[in-house]
């Protein structure tokens, strides 16, 4: 299994639209996904259409409350299952204390778990707090959205600092994928950020980058991915196109 954590500090970058519409894109070439809401406001639930948040879910694996995925995992769309948020979660982003056993307890119970799965998508909050450590912890890669704008870029070299600060916690190097989002080809900064990614991050930058996109905003109020809402829309290539550069492992 791939576990893959989707993490920018910043907000409103298209992390959580990414991991429902790459989740189904994924599901849809036939790959058995699994996509956990590590956001306490529960958005990408609801853009998978459940508005109402379960009180179980993610936190209660964290707490050591639920001891598997039994109660928690949501079938959500064909080979595409949803674990929810869970009422404890935004408590769990606090606390300081035993962050280290959380952090193992998610990525044992995951791999354990999961062991059927081909990839794990994690959809981070937007800070670069605990649940976020906790994820990066418990995953092997991370896919990280940036729009094209100055602002991203200088977010993107923090984190990358921050992600630096964790390897020692790591055995392995996690492996970075970064997905240009919310782009706006038109826009010359947005086409100089572009080529900045590409000097910076050689062999790291998905080719085929999110364009901004109305229909993409209008997904979540209706609780449904691309594929559903505008299957023959620009945006619906894009995620087909991100899921199979992923797949491949395939890098500009
Ligand atoms: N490519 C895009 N085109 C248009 N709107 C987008 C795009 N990506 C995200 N959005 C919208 O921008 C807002 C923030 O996106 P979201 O995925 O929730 O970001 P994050 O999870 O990083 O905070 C949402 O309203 C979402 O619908
Ligand atoms: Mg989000």
């Amino acid at each position: 299994m791939r576990s893959i954590a989707v993490i920018n500090q910043k907000g409103g970058v298209g992390k959580t639209t990414i991991t429902a519409n790459l989740g189904h894109a994924l599901a849809l070439a036939g790959r058995r996904v699994t996509l956990v809401d590590l956001d306490p406001q529960g958005h990408l639930s609801a853009s998978l259409g459940i508005f109402k948040p379960p009180a179980r879910g993610i936190a209660d694996l964290m707490q050591g409350d639920a001891k598997d995925l039994d109660g928690l995992a949501i079938h959500s769309r064909e080979r595409l299952t949803l674990i929810p948020a869970g009422k404890g979660l935004s408590e769990i982003g606090e606390l300081r204390e035993g962050a280290a056993d959380r952090a193992y307890l998610l990525r044992r119970c995951l791999q354990e778990h999961l062991r059927d799965q081909d990839f794990l998508l994690l959809d981070c909050p937007p800070s670069a707090g605990l649940l976020m450590a906790n994820a990066v912890l418990g995953a092997d890669e991370a896919l990280i959205p940036v729009t094209g704008d100055y602002l991203g870029l200088n977010g993107l070299a923090q984190l990358m600092l921050t992600l630096k600060k964790f390897q020692r916690f790591r055995e392995r190097p996690l492996r970075p994928w970064i997905q240009l989002s919310r782009f706006q080809t038109r826009r010359r900064l947005a086409r100089e950020v572009e080529r900045k990614l590409l000097d910076h991050f050689p062999g790291r930058v998905l080719p085929h980058p999110i364009q901004e996109a109305a229909v993409l905003a209008e997904c979540p109020g209706v609780g449904r991915s691309i594929f559903e809402y505008r299957p023959r829309s620009r945006a619906a290539a894009e995620f087909k196109a991100l899921a199979q550069d992923l797949i491949e492992e395939h890098t500009r």
